[in-house]
C-alpha cells in the first residue's frame, strides 16, 4: 500500500523518504519498521501521520453540546494534526477523544474501553471515560496539537485486533509519553493484551507499562522512577528478575521514547528522550520465569489500563504503533531519529486560556448561571460552596470567598488556590468534590489541588478544568463545588444547565 522508502545521505544525516505520487515526502515512523521489515500493524497517535503518506483521519473527537463528532485529519499528507478544526468544533463546550485511529490500514482503531475482570470503568454498562480532548496541549514541529491525557478510569481498547501478534509470534512497539505524567496504580499501559479484559494467565499480554510500579512491590529499576517497564500479566517487569533491574532508570525527561519487544525467549526494553538524543537498551535477554517463556500473547490493544482494565492509572500518549516481527536496535534507532525532528516541545501557554490570572494576586469567583449571580465561591470549614457575598459583608464571609492565585502545585502552567483565611490550606479535588485541605505536599495533593483555567465555557470569565482530570471542571451544584464531566455517572455531571455552572468571572478579591 505504501511505496518502498528511499534512503539518501545528506552529509551525516541519513534522511528518510518516501515517494507519495510523484513527489518525494519525509518518512514516518511506520515507513521506517517497514524498510528494517517489521511493518506496522498498528499506528495510534492524535499528533501526527506516522506514515509519510498518511492524510486520514487521526482522531475523533465528541462534543458535549449535541454528541456530534468530528474527525481530525494532519494538515497535509504526512503533517501534524490539524488542532485548530478541534478547537473550532469544540467551542463553547467540551470535547472528549472517542476515537483513535489505526493508520497502519489494518483497522485497528481503539475506542472507550470495556468493563474488565479487574474493574468495571464509571459509565453505564461498565464502560471506562473517555480521554479529554484538551488534557495535553503540546507543540510538534511549533504546530499546536493535542496528546491523549488518561486520568485514572480512562481507558481504549480493541479486542478485535487484526494482525497483531498472538502465542510466542514477534513483535515490537513504541510509545512517546509524557515522562512527568504517572503514577502508581495499576496500568498506564499501551500494546498487545488480552482479547477479553480479563487476566487469563502470565504471558498473555506484552505492553508498554510506564509509571512507579503498580504498589506490589514487583517491577522496578533503579532510583524511585517512574520507569519504562513491561506489563506481561501478573507482573511489571523492568528485566528477567521479577522484582528490580538496577540498569532500568528512572526517566526524566519531558517528552520519553518507550520500546518493548519481544520473540521466542527474547526481549527488550529500550528508552530515550523523545525531543533529543539517542536510544538506550535497559533490558535484551530471556524471558522471566514462571509462564513467560513461551509467550500467551491474545493481541489485543490497549491504551491506559492493564489487560484486565484495571485502570487506576494516569499518563499521556502522543504517538505508538505495533509491528509484527522483532525491530532490529538500527530500526528503533532511526525511529527515534524521526521522532527527535519532529520537534516535540512543552509550552506552557497551551496549558490555559481566556482571562490570564496573576501569581499572587487575591481573587474572588462570581457564578455566572441566571439563579445564583450574586454567589461566590466560598468555603464553610473544608466545604468549597457559593455563599452570595457581597462588599458590605463581615471580613469574616468576605475572606471565605477570597483566594490567593499560586503557581499550580502540581504544574506550574497552571493554578492552585489558597484560602486567605485559613492559610496553607488550598482547594482540591477529593472524591470529585472541591475541598480545603492543608497542604500536605504529596504528589497526589498537588495534582489534586492544580486547574487549568480556560476562556469561560458559557462566553463569560474563565471555568477550570482539573488538571489531573481535564474532562472535569469546577462546578456549583446545589451550591457545592464539585469537579464534574459534562454527562458523567454523578447527578453533579448533569448536562442541564452545565456549561453555565462551569463559568465564573474573576475579580478582585473581597479580601
Ligand atoms: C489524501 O491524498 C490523496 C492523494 O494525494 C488525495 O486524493 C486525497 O484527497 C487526500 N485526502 C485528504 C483527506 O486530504
Ligand atoms: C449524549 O449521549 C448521552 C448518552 O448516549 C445522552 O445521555 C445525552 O443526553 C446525549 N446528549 C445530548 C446533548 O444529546
Ligand atoms: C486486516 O488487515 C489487512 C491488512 O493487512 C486489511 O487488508 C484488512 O482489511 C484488515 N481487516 C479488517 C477487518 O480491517
Amino acid at each position: 500500500m505504501f511505496s518502498k522508502p528511499i534512503r539518501e545521505r545528506v552529509g551525516v544525516v541519513t534522511l528518510g523518504l518516501v515517494a507519495v505520487g510523484s513527489q518525494l515526502v519525509a518518512a514516518g515512523p511506520c515507513d521506517i519498521y517497514a524498510s528494517g521489515g517489521t511493518p506496522c500493524v498498528a499506528a495510534h497517535s492524535t499528533t501526527r501521520s506516522l506514515y509519510g503518506s498518511y492524510n486520514g483521519s487521526l482522531y475523533q473527537v465528541r462534543r458535549g453540546s449535541d454528541n456530534a463528532t468530528i474527525n481530525i485529519a494532519p494538515l497535509s499528507t504526512g503533517g501534524v494534526a490539524n488542532a485548530a478544526a478541534q478547537d473550532t468544533f469544540c467551542k463553547s463546550t467540551t470535547c472528549l477523544i472517542s476515537i483513535i485511529y489505526d493508520q497502519s490500514g489494518h483497522g485497528n482503531h481503539i475506542t472507550q474501553a470495556p468493563p474488565g475482570g479487574a474493574a468495571q470503568g464509571p459509565l453505564p454498562g461498565g464502560l471506562d471515560n473517555l480521554a479529554s480532548a484538551i488534557g495535553a496541549p503540546v507543540r510538534l514541529n511549533g504546530q499546536k496539537v493535542y496528546g491523549t491525557f488518561i486520568a485514572p478510569f480512562t481507558g481504549y481498547r480493541n479486542n478485535d485486533a487484526n494482525g497483531t501478534a498472538t502465542g510466542d509470534a514477534a513483535e515490537g512497539m513504541y510509545a512517546v509519553f509524557d515522562g512527568t505524567h504517572y503514577n502508581t496504580a495499576c496500568c498506564f499501559d499501551y500494546g498487545n493484551a488480552e482479547t477479553n479484559s480479563r487476566d487469563t494467565g502470565n504471558g498473555h499480554m506484552e505492553a508498554i507499562y510506564f509509571g512507579t510500579g503498580d504498589g506490589s512491590g514487583r517491577g522496578t529499576g533503579s532510583g524511585s522512577g517512574p520507569w519504562i517497564m513491561a506489563d506481561l500479566e501478573n507482573g511489571l517487569f523492568s528485566g528477567f528478575d521479577p522484582i528490580n533491574n538496577p540498569a532500568d532508570p528512572t526517566i526524566t525527561s519531558r517528552f520519553v521514547t518507550a520500546i518493548i519487544k519481544g520473540e521466542p525467549n527474547l526481549w527488550a526494553i529500550r528508552g530515550g528522550n523523545s525531543a533529543s538524543g539517542s536510544l538506550s537498551t535497559y533490558y535484551s535477554g530471556v524471558r522471566p520465569n514462571n509462564g513467560y517463556q513461551p509467550m500467551s500473547k491474545e493481541g489485543a490493544i490497549i491504551l491506559g489500563t492493564g489487560g484486565d482494565n484495571s485502570d487506576g492509572a494516569q499518563g499521556t500518549f502522543y504517538e505508538g504503533v505495533m509491528t509484527t516481527g522483532y525491530p532490529s536496535d538500527a530500526t528503533e534507532n532511526s525511529v527515534q531519529a524521526d521522532i527527535v525532528a519532529a520537534k516535540y516541545t512543552y509550552d506552557p501557554s497551551l496549558m490555559t486560556s481566556g482571562p490570564a490570572l496573576t501569581v499572587g494576586s487575591h481573587i474572588s469567583l462570581r457564578a455566572t448561571t441566571a439563579c445564583c449571580t450574586t454567589r461566590y465561591i466560598a468555603h464553610t470549614g473544608g466545604t468549597v460552596n457559593t455563599q452570595v457575598v457581597s462588599s458590605s459583608d463581615s471580613t469574616a464571609l468576605k475572606q471565605q470567598a477570597s483566594w490567593i492565585v499560586h503557581a499550580g502545585l502540581g504544574n506550574s502552567a497552571c493554578f492552585s488556590f489558597e484560602s486567605v483565611d485559613t492559610p496553607g490550606n488550598y482547594i482540591r479535588h477529593s472524591n470529585y468534590a472541591l475541598v480545603l485541605n492543608a497542604n500536605d505536599g504529596s504528589k497526589i495533593f498537588s495534582e489534586d489541588a492544580t486547574f487549568c483555567p480556560q476562556a469561560g465555557i458559557n462566553g463569560q470569565g474563565n471555568s477550570f478544568h482539573s488538571w489531573s482530570y481535564p474532562a472535569r471542571w469546577w462546578r456549583h451544584y446545589n451550591a457545592i463545588g464539585y469537579i464534574a464531566a459534562n454527562g458523567g455517572e454523578h447527578d453533579f455531571d448533569s448536562p442541564t444547565s452545565f456549561n453555565d455552572d462551569v463559568s465564573f468571572v474573576v475579580s478582585a478579591g473581597f479580601a
